[in-house]
């Protein structure tokens, strides 16, 4: 039989223990899984265009681009978001990558017209690339760019989708048709984030998450959370999209490139 206090005892050890482990949680840089997320660029280029969502940024679609292209690789917690900027002892520095430019310019463009082209990268390594440092595949900003051109190669959305004819064009499709082709390619639940008409009848796909363990096997996402859009003052990216989830409903574009020239 127990004693009151033995009681009270056990509980205040159990609370201590989750409280600890908490606490560690949230000052140790911990996570769980990564989240690699491409974006369909002409869909975002709408979005930077809508002075609601982008503070008069202007997006500028150039030859170049061609499919799906790269927003980041974010370490993630089963729990929430983040962590987020992890180690600012490690500042993005354009010469560790600069054999990758050439490449990151088509496939992990900035496409705000008057920013510099680095402020993009430069974002998603503070914020993001300096959380991975802990893991042995993305410990170093070269790597951490590297594998978010070699997921582009693997998550390739344009063929994926192109095999069941979901092509960019003026065609609205299901939106289950999308998803389905893409999870079967993944073998695991993805996220799907859309723009939409002002009148919210329709949406265009604008975003694909797809979720990978430490070892970069596909694992189920869990439906996603709203971002919580907090910048430090020295992040100086211009424009920070928070897109919704796609409605299961509604009809759904994939925007055709319209070039600049
Ligand atoms: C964005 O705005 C620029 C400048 O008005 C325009 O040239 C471009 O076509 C627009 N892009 C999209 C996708 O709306």
């Amino acid at each position: 039989m127990k004693t009151y206090t033995q009681n009270i005892l056990q509980v205040l050890f159990i609370c201590g223990v989750i409280g600890f482990f908490a606490l560690w949680q949230r000052s140790s840089n911990a996570w769980d899984f990564i989240v690699y997320t491409q974006q369909w660029p002409e869909a975002a280029c709408v979005d930077i265009n809508d002075t609601k969502s982008s503070h008069h940024h202007i997006c500028t679609m150039t030859r170049n681009i061609q499919t799906w292209t790269i927003h980041g690789i974010w370490p993630s917690r089963f729990d929430g978001d983040g962590p987020f900027y992890c180690d600012n002892s490690y500042p993005f520095q354009e010469s560790e990558i600069t054999n990758l430019e050439n490449i990151m310019d088509n496939k992990w463009p900035n496409l705000i017209i008057g920013t510099a082209k680095t402020s993009f990268w430069k974002h998603e390594w503070t914020k993001h690339g300096t959380c991975a440092l802990n893991l042995l595949d993305l410990d170093c900003e070269h790597k951490y760019f590297k594998m978010g051109l070699d997921l582009n190669k693997r998550f390739d959305y344009k063929h994926i989708l192109e095999d069941r004819n979901i092509t960019p064009s003026e065609t609205r499709y299901k939106l289950a048709d999308m998803r389905e082709a893409i999870e079967s390619f993944t073998k695991s639940k993805i996220n799907m984030q859309c723009i939409f008409a002002k009148d919210k009848s329709e949406q265009a796909i604008v975003q694909v998450e797809v979720c990978l363990d430490k070892k970069f096997n596909t694992i189920d996402c869990k439906t996603r959370y709203k971002a919580i859009g907090i910048l430090p003052s020295w992040d100086d990216i211009p424009y920070n999209p928070v897109f919704e989830s796609c409605s299961e409903n509604l009809p759904t574009q994939y925007l055709p490139f319209r070039y600049v020239n």
